[in-house]
């Protein structure tokens, strides 16, 4: 089912950032977004492609007091063969729905849901850069927009989705990152919305993010709610580490994002022959191996900085080198086998890609 797409064209496009390298993440939007709107009695309606501007809010809107809010993180790149192609894209409105249902938020048909991405990178896709390791950042997202205080499932809701050119997630770019584990907060618990891709996990992990900044590290290593000792997800990203010649990387126990990338990650690992243990990974079993010598690789996921290398771990008063704080060469296999199937510069054997347009 496609949805109506009404668009209105900027009468003052802005002027792109002439220097591509220096893009950074989510700081530079395009010329347009797409909104649309949500009620128990109509439905999706007057979905529309609007100039990039601010939202109008209601001052008692569910979204503002309540957190009903869930978002996505996808790319468009700009293939080397000229075309605009998004990644998995159906894996991420899939995720979508499965947050909407959680967070009492309303379904999106998905076909209509690509359809609209599609409509809008199309539009923007002189947004979409051209230098090395840069990409259109899509950021779908949703929030229940009742203009009463009760609290209760949403009734009314918007969709919108916003474009940014990106560089690299992380200022270290591919390079290790220093992560503190963190033994205070928790960012989510099973039963709770660890699973999902909702705000408020964000807003949860903010503290501990910035601690972890203070004392001199990019993230932290997220650890169980229940007994704090299992592994969950490392800063914003799901999380793998290589020990012993095996990959192991946190269960979906429900407290955990199901990553698209993970995902990818776990497929390409075990075509190329890895054993993949997706199961309960406690701190005390990581530190075992980082002292016996066995862990030989540990790295994040995710759609933002792709896989991102990790060179130390603090806990406890210990800091814990990891693979002499240089990429890995199956870090580097992941980087650079799942980035050339973004940028099409390998074949797409598993048919990732999805076409937009021609660039
Ligand atoms: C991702 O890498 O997929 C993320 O979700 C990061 C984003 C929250 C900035």
């Amino acid at each position: 089912m496609k949805y109506e797409i009404k668009i209105t064209k900027t009468t003052c496009p802005k002027e792109r950032p002439q220097d591509e390298s220096k893009l950074g993440f989510g700081r530079v939007f395009t010329d347009h977004m797409f909104i649309m709107d949500y009620s128990d009695e109509q439905g999706w309606y007057n979905g529309r492609i609007v100039p990039f501007g601010p939202l109008e809010i209601h001052p008692a809107s569910t979204v503002l007091h309540y957190g009903a809010e869930i978002f996505e993180g996808m790319k468009a790149y700009r293939g080397a063969t000229g075309e605009i192609c998004m990644f998995r894209p159906m894996e991420n409105i899939k995720r979508l729905n499965n947050s909407a249902e959680r967070l009492c938020l309303p379904q999106l048909d998905e076909e209509g849901c690509l359809d609209i991405l599609k409509t809008l990178v199309e539009l923007e896709k002189d947004w979409v850069p051209r230098a090395d390791g840069t990409s259109l950042y899509l950021r779908p997202y949703m929030f229940g927009n009742d203009p009463h205080l009760g609290v209760h499932a949403v009734h009314r809701a918007t969709f919108v989705v916003i474009c940014s050119p990106v560089g690299a997630y992380y200022a270290e770019g591919i390079n290790p990152v220093k992560i503190a584990i963190e033994s205070q907060d928790v960012r989510a618990v099973r039963g709770g919305t660890g699973y999902t891709k909702c705000g408020g996990n964000y807003a949860a992990s903010l503290r501990a993010g910035e601690r972890a900044e203070k004392n001199g590290y990019t993230q932290v290593l997220w650890l169980d709610g229940v007994e704090r000792k299992y592994i969950e997800e490392v800063g914003s990203m799901n999380v793998m580490f290589k020990v012993n010649g095996k990959i192991i990387t946190p269960a979906l126990t429900g407290s955990v994002l199901p990553g698209i990338t993970r995902k990818s990650c776990i497929e390409l690992l075990k075509e190329w022959g890895y054993e993949v243990e997706e199961r309960l990974f406690s701190v005390d079993e990581l530190f075992e191996a980082a002292e016996n010598g066995t862990l030989e690789e540990a790295w994040g996921t995710g759609t933002a900085a792709v896989v991102s290398p990790i060179g130390h771990l603090f806990y406890n008063g210990k800091e814990y080198t990891v693979s002499n704080n240089k990429i890995g060469a199956l870090t580097q296999k992941l980087y650079d086998n799942l980035t050339a199937i973004q940028w099409g510069k390998a074949e797409d054997k598993h048919s990732w890609l999805v076409k937009v347009c021609n660039g």
